[in-house]
């Protein structure tokens, strides 16, 4: 089967996409440069799948590192690029790391697909490119809006940079994936949520909080103009999520895609609010969670859910996993890595 390059594969989202294009039966190599996850993550692949992938430790801004790579796998077919830094916050006090590495190792990973006789690419990104929605829920023709902080930016330019370059390059055609919010574990909880530091994310810090990690949850704001004052955000299981890239991978591989450059929303489609996550959690935990509400965060949206027709028509995709799936796979994982 085809040979596949997953960018960041050792990360949440990356891992549990290796599972899922090895259960497929395609050959997978790995980059990754271990700034945000571990090479044990391999050995929980392989504990699902029984298959380890080829995994080369690399820094996708040394460009002469990425040639060489492509000059060694000039048969992959396809690139799922997760690879890049993500942290909101992060990107807003350091702009420069977020454009240099999420920016410019798309352009050194583009050039170098522009040589090889054909290739899928696949991209990650996110419903920040968003903001605040002025309709919900959100398709795909949702107009994009000032980004909120340098890492939405960067996916809003790298769709932009991908676009361009499919257009002029008749060997490649890519699928930008705009994800909501990924949450939860695969079921063996062999793979998982590895949040560095104190989470940023709703989901790590409620399953922090309920180990006994952290003190309490601050839940920011019940203020907004929403049923219960607390934001919504569409909470997709992250096995549901790493599904459809194999999907939409193999629309590409196979010339099912309408146009060289193509944008899916990847969601439930339903909306969650901060409050229904925490009685979902304490339902499937059966432990009472420690929160305080607190002011609003400073940029965050109120409301954000997806329109999933495009993706349930064309992709031929939809999510299958709930968000007690999610929260009770998530409680399962966090309590494996604590060892309770
Ligand atoms: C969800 C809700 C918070 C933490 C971000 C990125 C997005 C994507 C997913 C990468 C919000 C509330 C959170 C806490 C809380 N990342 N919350 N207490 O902000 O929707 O999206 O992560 O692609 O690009 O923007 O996710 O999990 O941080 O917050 O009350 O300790 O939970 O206010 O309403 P967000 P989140």
């Amino acid at each position: 089967m085809d040979k596949i390059l997953v960018t960041g594969g050792l990360g949440f989202i990356g891992s549990h996409t290796v599972v899922e294009l090895q259960n497929e039966g395609y050959e997978v190599v790995i980059i990754d440069d271990l700034s945000n996850s571990s090479e044990k993550v391999l050995d929980g692949i392989v504990a699902i799948t029984g298959k380890k992938p080829v995994f080369e430790k690399l820094d996708l801004k040394e460009k002469d590192k990425v040639e060489a790579f492509f000059a060694k796998h000039s048969d992959v077919k396809g690139v799922i690029h997760f690879a890049a830094s993500k942290a909101v916050g992060e990107s807003v006090n350091e702009p420069l790391k977020y454009y240099e590495n999420n920016i410019g190792t798309l352009v050194y990973i583009l050039k170098e697909l522009r040589k090889l006789p054909s290739a899928g690419f696949i991209f990650s990104s996110s419903c920040t490119v968003y903001g605040q929605a002025d309709e919900l829920p959100i398709t795909e023709n949702a107009p994009v809006k000032q980004a909120e902080s340098p890492y939405g930016n960067t996916k809003q330019i790298g769709e932009e940079i991908i676009k361009d370059t499919c257009k002029v390059s008749p060997n490649l055609k890519a699928i930008a994936l705009r994800y909501f919010n990924p949450v939860g574990a695969h079921e063996s909880v062999e793979i998982g949520e590895l949040p560095i530091g104190v989470p940023q994310n709703l989901v790590p810090f409620i399953t922090q909080t309920a180990i006994g990690l952290r003190d309490e949850l601050s839940v920011f704001g019940e203020d907004y103009p929403t049923p219960d004052g607390t934001c919504i955000r569409d909470y997709i299981h992250v096995v549901d999520l790493a599904k459809a890239h194999v999907i939409a991978l193999k629309r590409l591989l196979e010339g099912k895609n309408k146009s060289s450059y193509e944008t899916f929303n990847l969601g439930t489609g339903t909306g969650s609010s901060v409050l229904e996550v925490i009685k979902s959690f304490e339902k499937v935990s059966g432990k009472k969670l420690n929160y305080k509400v607190v002011g609003r965060r400073e940029g965050d949206i109120i409301s954000a859910y997806a329109d999933t027709d495009k993706a349930n028509n064309e992709l031929g995709w939809k999510t299958g996993l709930s968000l007690d799936d999610a929260m009770r796979s998530a409680w399962k994982w966090e309590c494996k890595v604590r060892g309770k």
